[in-house]
């Protein structure tokens, strides 16, 4: 069975809207945990826009399972990541002006980037994983470069137009998991993934890590909100009246 590992990005997106203390990713963090993730994982972007330094350090004192680190392979995070010892770095491509993630990780176009950053987090000893399309010339590349792990996108399975469509994707997406596999890779998978698609992923044979947050963080807003507002209306109520004119 694949392991489960909660993206808290959006947590600290919630709270970067109005850059004050709560909704706290390292609180989310914990109850994920509680509630049986294998792994976490943050993204600390460039641009900080949810996921802060601070995040990171404390997150990396706080959670007792895996920590996965999604970053960029710039020097200035490498340097961050460095210093914070996740156990895992996933490294992903990054644009300024994209919404999230957009496809995976060319690491063939980005060779001696991708070198230099694998090789000051190695000596660190943190494990790579690297984020990249179910393309086999791209998997044949993360094998030629030594790391531990590639997280296949699933994203373009995620967004099937159709059932025909999404047949397809997920045969891509299988036959290169094999594919990784076989060269030695293990296997991690993400982006997209919901309560309704999930499964099917979740059966890929050799399947060992799913990373998931946009439907997990949607679907926590879901079921918290009719307890968070009769919270809320409990304390209305019960404040003391005040007498008129006092
Ligand atoms: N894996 C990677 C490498 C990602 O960048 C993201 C998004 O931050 C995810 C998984 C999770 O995607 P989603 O939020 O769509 O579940």
């Amino acid at each position: 069975m694949p392991r489960l590992g909660v993206n808290i990005d959006h947590v600290a997106t919630v709270r970067q809207a109005r850059k004050t203390v709560e909704p706290d990713p390292v609180w989310a963090a914990a109850l994920a945990e509680l509630g049986g993730a294998d792994v976490i994982t943050l993204h600390l972007r460039e641009d900080r826009r949810h996921i802060q330094d601070r995040d990171l350090q404390v997150l990396r004192q706080t959670v007792q399972v895996k920590l996965n680190l999604e970053m960029a392979a710039e020097p200035e995070i490498t340097q961050i990541a460095v210093a914070a010892r996740p156990h895992q770095a996933t490294l992903v491509p990054e644009r300024r002006q994209e919404i999230t993630t957009e496809g995976g990780l060319d690491v063939i176009g980005n060779l001696p980037r991708v070198e230099g950053c694998l090789k000051a987090l190695r000596q660190a000893g943190i494990e790579v994983s690297l984020f990249i399309d179910p393309d086999l010339r791209q998997i044949e590349a993360a094998r030629a470069l030594g790391v531990q792990a590639v997280e296949l996108h699933t994203g373009r399975y995620a967004d099937a137009a159709n059932a025909a469509d999404q047949d397809r994707e997920f045969h891509t997406l299988a036959e290169a998991g094999q594919f990784a596999i076989e060269a030695g890779l293990i296997l991690h998978l993400g982006h997209g993934l919901t309560y309704r698609n999930v499964a099917r992923v979740a059966r890929i044979a050799g399947a060992c890590e799913l990373n998931i947050g946009h439907s997990i963080v949607a679907r926590a807003i879901m079921v918290g909100f009719q307890q968070a507002t009769r919270e809320m209306k409990m304390l209305i109520d019960a404040a003391p009246r005040r007498i008129s004119g006092e």
